[in-house]
Order: structure tokens, then sequence, then C-alpha cells
């Protein structure tokens, strides 16, 4: 009757970003309904972020080799692949894993904002497409709400370091007299905004462009810079000394031909901050002369050496995180009662409204006043009988004592394959 929830994952802790953007998802939707025809799990929820692509899953009794091969056959990969980059975890080390996700201690940037959305976001597409159920449900909505309240106590979010702000400080520490300097910013989404923002806050003057004019300059409105047209970018970058590029594009924007054609009209180098997951800058431009190409690993060694002030809270929130494990574990456990409380309670009711019905033809009564009495008296009844039990059960699943469970299923004649 235990069920059990797995988190499997693939991350920058273990894994380079060229090997993290293999597992990329990219038909969310579609992998989804593979996921629940394929994998044995019967709720699950996708994470995905440029930093990690994360399974959650809850089904009695898992199976990992065929969680892995429908992953694999889903991102078109190899399923060796999975054993060198998977982490695994199951049930209170998973929970914790979830937890630290949502406070923000799992992240590069210790404690960023970006990925609390981002969890809110991918909960709500398992919801819409019926792929998570009660337990999964039940562990997001809590891990949210306790991550909300443990960024908000312990300060682990205050600073204001990003990914952003980190790539600002990469440009800054490369280029002499940055503010001398031509600036392009490549995409209008959140990455986009935290590196405008740190530009703006910085004083730096920079140009913003993406797929439509109309988007550059609406976005330039509110967080500065100077909207240009997209196709005059991509035939132009030599007129920029510094990119920052962060889109979702499937393919590079930035390529090896467009950047060997600006290095031939300038003669002055050029740096390139690639901050998106697929990359969208090619590799390749890395060997020209006078390019600098620094991607998300780079950005995120930058991190490490501005975290002190937040590294030093981390204690704090882990033992908080360890105090809320528990408090999940015994929700989830709670939650295995529940397939049998309802079922008890559901068979208990049709009993009472068949002897209800029988009583009522009986007496003949029609007064709706009296009827009313007669039914709330039957409803009392069961209530006050099965009630106690049912709390008992409860109470003993989240003590993890699934011996009780198993007897009150032989009592109340349950069928566990209706789980
Ligand atoms: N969010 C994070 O925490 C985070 C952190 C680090 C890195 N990253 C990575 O940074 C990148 C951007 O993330 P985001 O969160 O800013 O995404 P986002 O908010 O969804 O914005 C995506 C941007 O990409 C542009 N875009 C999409 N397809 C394009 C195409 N074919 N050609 C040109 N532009 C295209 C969009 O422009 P339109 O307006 O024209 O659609 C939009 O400006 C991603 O690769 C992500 O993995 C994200």
């Amino acid at each position: 009757m235990k069920q059990n929830v797995i988190n499997a994952r693939v991350t920058f802790r273990n894994s380079p970003i060229h090997i993290l953007e293999k597992f990329t998802i990219r038909d969310v939707e579609g992998a989804y309904s593979q996921f629940k025809n394929h994998s044995g799990l019967d709720e699950c929820v996708i994470i995905q972020t440029c930093n990690r692509i994360e399974l959650f899953g809850k089904a009695k009794n898992y199976d990992l080799e065929k969680i892995k091969k429908t992953w694999a056959s889903i991102a078109g990969l190899d399923q060796e692949i999975f054993d060198e980059n998977l982490e695994v975890e199951e049930n209170g080390n998973a929970f914790q894993h979830l937890l630290k996700l949502t406070s923000g201690l799992d992240s590069m940037v210790v404690g960023e904002e970006q990925i609390l959305g981002q969890i809110k976001n991918s909960i709500t597409t398992a919801r819409t497409k019926k792929a998570s159920g009660q337990h999964l449900n039940t562990l997001f909505d809590k891990a949210i709400r306790i991550g909300t309240r443990i960024r908000n106590s312990s300060g682990i979010s205050q600073g204001g370091i990003s990914v952003g702000s980190m790539a600002v400080k990469l440009a800054e520490e490369n280029i002499d007299e940055l503010k001398t300097k031509k600036i392009l910013l490549i995409g209008t989404g959140e990455v986009s905004t935290l590196v405008a923002k740190s530009l703006q806050r910085r004083g730096y003057s920079f140009d913003v462009t993406s797929r439509t004019l109309e988007r550059s300059k609406a976005f330039c409105e509110t967080m500065g810079g100077n909207p240009v047209r997209f196709e005059e970018v991509l035939s132009g970058f030599e007129n920029y000394d510094i990119l920052f590029v962060a889109t979702t594009a499937p393919y590079f924007l930035v390529t090896y031909d467009r950047i060997t054609d600006a290095v031939g009209k300038r003669n002055k180098g050029m740096m390139i901050l690639d901050l998106s997951n697929p990359r969208t800058v090619d590799e390749k431009v890395a060997t020209l002369g006078g390019i600098k190409l620094m991607n998300l690993d780079q950005i995120a060694e930058m991190v490490e050496k501005n975290m002190k002030a937040r590294l030093n809270k981390v204690k704090t929130v882990e033992n908080i995180i360890n105090e809320e494990v528990s408090v999940i574990e015994a929700s989830m456990k709670r939650l295995d009662a529940e397939p049998l409380v309802k079922d008890v309670f559901k068979n208990i009711d049709s009993l009472r409204q068949k002897e209800l019905k029988k009583a009522l033809s009986m007496l003949d009564e029609t007064d709706e006043k009296k009827i009313k009495i007669i039914e709330d008296l039957t409803k009392a009844v069961v209530e006050s009988i099965v009630s106690t039990p049912m709390n008992n059960v409860r109470k003993a699943s989240e003590q993890g004592k699934p011996d009780m469970l198993d007897i009150a299923s032989k009592l109340f004649d349950y069928k566990k394959e209706q789980e």
C-alpha cells in the first residue's frame, strides 16, 4: 500500500553544460504522455531549467530501468549516458532535495528567486496535463510554501546576486573601460531582464534585440537600453564589443560564419557571454582570434566566488530543511491511508443511504423536516462510529506503521487494486 516518491535528475552539479543540454526535453507535453504510458509511474512532474532537468515520480513499486529507458527515448539518448549523469533519490531524500530547490539552496546562484517560479510552473503544467495526482500535488504545494517561508525568514535570497549581475561582472573583469564599449543584449526574457537591470544599475548603455522590434521596444521602456532590429544585428556583429546572449532559440544565433565575418570587418577583440542552455552561441567561435567566449559554466565559477554572505546562511537553511523533511514525510505517509479511508467512508455511506431509504419508505414519511432529522441522525451515527478508527489508521500511517493499514484493509474488505 505504501507509495514511493522518486527523484531522478541531471543537473549542473554533475554534468557540464554541453552534456546537460543533451538531456533537454523539448516537447514536455509529449514527454508527460510517454512517462505516463511507459515508465510505470502513476504520477510525475518534470522540472526543467537551464541548470537542471528533473523528474519527480510516484508509484507503489517503481522500476528505475523503465524510467531511464523512457527518458532516454524521449531525449533520443543512449541509456549508458544516464548512468554517468543521473542522480536518483527516493522518499525522504527526494523531499529534502525538493526543499533545497524551493529554498534556492541547490541553485547555481544560491538563494536565487527564479527557481521558485519555475517549480510553480512545473506543478501547474503537471496538474493541467493530469500527470500529477494527490501525492505529488501535496508534496509540491508543501515544498513551495516551506521554501517561500525559509527564504523570507533566513534572508538567503537577499543581496541581489543573479546570473545577470554575475555575467556583467565577468565582462567588467575581462574588458577594460567597459563604459566606452558597445554592448548588445540578445533576448528579452527573464535572464535578459537580469542582465539589463545590472547594466542599467552600473550605468552602461546597451542595445537590445529580439525577434520583433516591438518586443525590444517594450523591454527597453522598462529595462533601459536602445532597441535595435534583429536582422541588422545578425549581419552586423562587428559593431559590438560585448554580446550578452540569453535566448531559448533551439539553434545557434551567433554562428561561426557570422562571427568570422564580424572578425574580418573589425580589428578589435570581442567578448561573448552565452547565458543560454541549450547554448545559442556556436562554441567554435572561441577558436577565432580575438574572440573571448564564456558560457554558464564560467558564470557558475564566478558565482561561487561571490556567494560568501549567502553561503554563511546555508547551514541555517539546511537545518530548517531537515526539520521540515520529517513534517513532509508524515504528510506523505498519511496520504498512503487516504484511498482506504475514502473507500471505507464511501461504502459505509452507501449502506447508510440504502438503509435510510428503506426506513423512510417503511415509515411512509413525507415531512421534509422529519426526513432531514432522521437523515442527520444516520450521518451522525456513521460519523461517530467510523471517524475514530479512520483517524487512528491515518495516524498509524503517518507514524510509519503500515501493519495497521493492512489490518484495516482486511477488516473493511478493502481491495488494494483500487489504489
Ligand atoms: N531562467 C533562468 O533561471 C536561467 C538562468 C540561466 C540561464 N538561463 C537560460 O537563459 C536562456 C533564456 O532564458 P529565459 O528564462 O530568459 O527565457 P525566456 O524568458 O523564455 O525568454 C526567451 C527569450 O528567447 C527569445 N527567443 C526564443 N526563441 C528564439 C529564436 N528562435 N530566435 C531568437 N530569439 C528567440 C525570446 O524572444 P522573443 O521575444 O522573440 O520570443 C525571448 O527573448 C535559456 O536558454 C535558459 O536556459 C535561464
